[in-house]
């Protein structure tokens, strides 16, 4: 061997990729180490033999050989394709090869150079496998949540006929008195008509009727289904006319209201309807831990570092024990008897109060009771 060619031979056998020299019949004219180690032989013995046979273990040119192509159109030829290696096992390989051509650029060898891409191609189908998997979940999530969001608006609307409900009672002794009243006045008005107290007793009448209007116009409003209709809405309106709603469960249960507002507090984006649900919540969960009477406490005020109203529920009544503490908010959990609570209440005010990007909690309270202080940003 001359020095050039042992030179060439070393630089070409410390390559990893298989390099591989044949002639027109495909005799291998030369090859590397890593080729001759891919056909299982010593160099000298795969020499002058067909490639086919030696690294492929064919009795023909292989079917998809780029090699043949070379010598039939003098241009290098790539291909990727997956072969069954002496072992048996499937290979990826990736083969490269070009012309050396004589004198007159006729093709007299073709260059083979192959490399064994199995792992990177699996990884590379593997990773596509993921992408493809995950594109799968992003649209099975993306779906789950539209139906959870069309749950949730169930829920909350479910939850507010709920509180209807236990509204409807109310209602009645609500409409009751002023609709006797009107009734009364009307006999009288009817008897006297010359009277000089008639203007007066008119009036009676129609404050009245104003009276009942209000309050089926606030059930009515509350009632409504909406779809998160944010609005600048005034935070003491929303409670007054959630108050007037529940005026008289209130004086059934002999429950005092002391009301702190803070004239000062801005209005506020929000939705009204749904502010109005969690407020009338938290007062009924009130009325209801005051079985004996008592008082509940609302105020409201800014919280000028936190850019935030808050508005704060007490009540001195029955109180939560510290184990109820960690589950009021959790769905379903209730302390009242069947049929009487879902425990859905607090955490729908938690699911709206979170929508508005604030804040519900439960605080503990200096006696007896409870305190629940609802904080909205600005
Ligand atoms: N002010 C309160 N005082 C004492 N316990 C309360 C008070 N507010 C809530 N709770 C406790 O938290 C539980 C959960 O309240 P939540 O409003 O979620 O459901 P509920 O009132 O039981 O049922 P629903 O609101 O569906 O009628 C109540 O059952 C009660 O035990
Ligand atoms: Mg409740």
């Amino acid at each position: 061997m001359e020095v050039s060619e042992r030179f060439l031979q070393t630089a070409l056998d410390g390559i990893r990729d298989c390099i591989n020299i044949v002639d027109k019949d495909f005799k291998i004219i030369f090859m590397n180490e890593a080729a001759s180690q891919r056909a299982g032989k010593k160099r000298h013995l795969l020499l002058g033999n067909k490639c086919y046979t030696e690294l492929w273990k064919e009795s023909a040119p292989c079917e998809n050989c780029v090699t043949g192509k070379v010598f039939e159109t003098g241009k290098p030829q790539q291909t990727i394709t997956w072969e069954t290696g002496i072992d048996g096992k499937k290979l990826c390989i990736e083969k490269f090869s070009f012309p050396i051509a004589d004198k007159e650029s006729k093709v007299e060898y073709v260059v083979e150079i192959f490399r064994d891409i199995t792992e990177r191609k699996l990884l590379e189908d593997e990773q596509e496998q993921q992408r493809l998997e995950l594109g799968k979940r992003i649209r099975e999530l993306r779906h789950a949540y539209e139906e959870l969001k069309s749950l949730q608006n169930q829920l909350l609307q479910a939850e507010k006929m709920a509180s209807i409900g236990l509204l409807a009672s109310s209602l009645a002794h609500e409409l009751d008195t002023p609709l006797a009243t009107i009734s009364g006045y009307c006999e009288l008005l009817s008897e006297d008509i010359h009277n000089e107290k008639l203007p007066e007793r008119i009036k009676t009448i129609s404050d009245q009727v104003a009276k009942c209007q209000k309050t089926i116009r606030n059930l009515l409003d509350f009632s409504r289904k909406s779809n998160c209709e944010r609005k600048l809405c005034n935070i003491q309106h929303l409670i007054s006319n959630t108050l007037s709603l529940v005026e008289h469960r209130l004086i059934i249960h002999k429950i005092k209201l002391h009301k702190t507002f803070d004239d000062l507090v801005p209005p506020l984006l929000a939705d009204g309807n749904q502010i109005q649900q969690v407020i009338l919540n938290l007062i009924n969960n009130a009325v209801d831990a005051l079985p004996q009477g008592g008082d509940i406490f609302i105020e409201t005020r800014m919280n000028k570092e936190m850019k935030s109203i808050e508005v704060v529920f007490e009540d001195n009544g029955i109180g939560i024990s510290r184990e109820d503490q960690k589950r009021v908010f959790t769905p379903f959990f209730t302390t009242k008897e069947p049929g009487k609570g879902t425990g859905l209440g607090l955490s729908i005010c938690n699911n709206i109060i979170s929508t508005h990007n604030g804040k519900i909690a439960l605080e503990s309270r200096a006696g007896s009771g409870a305190k629940f202080v609802i904080s909205l940003p600005l």
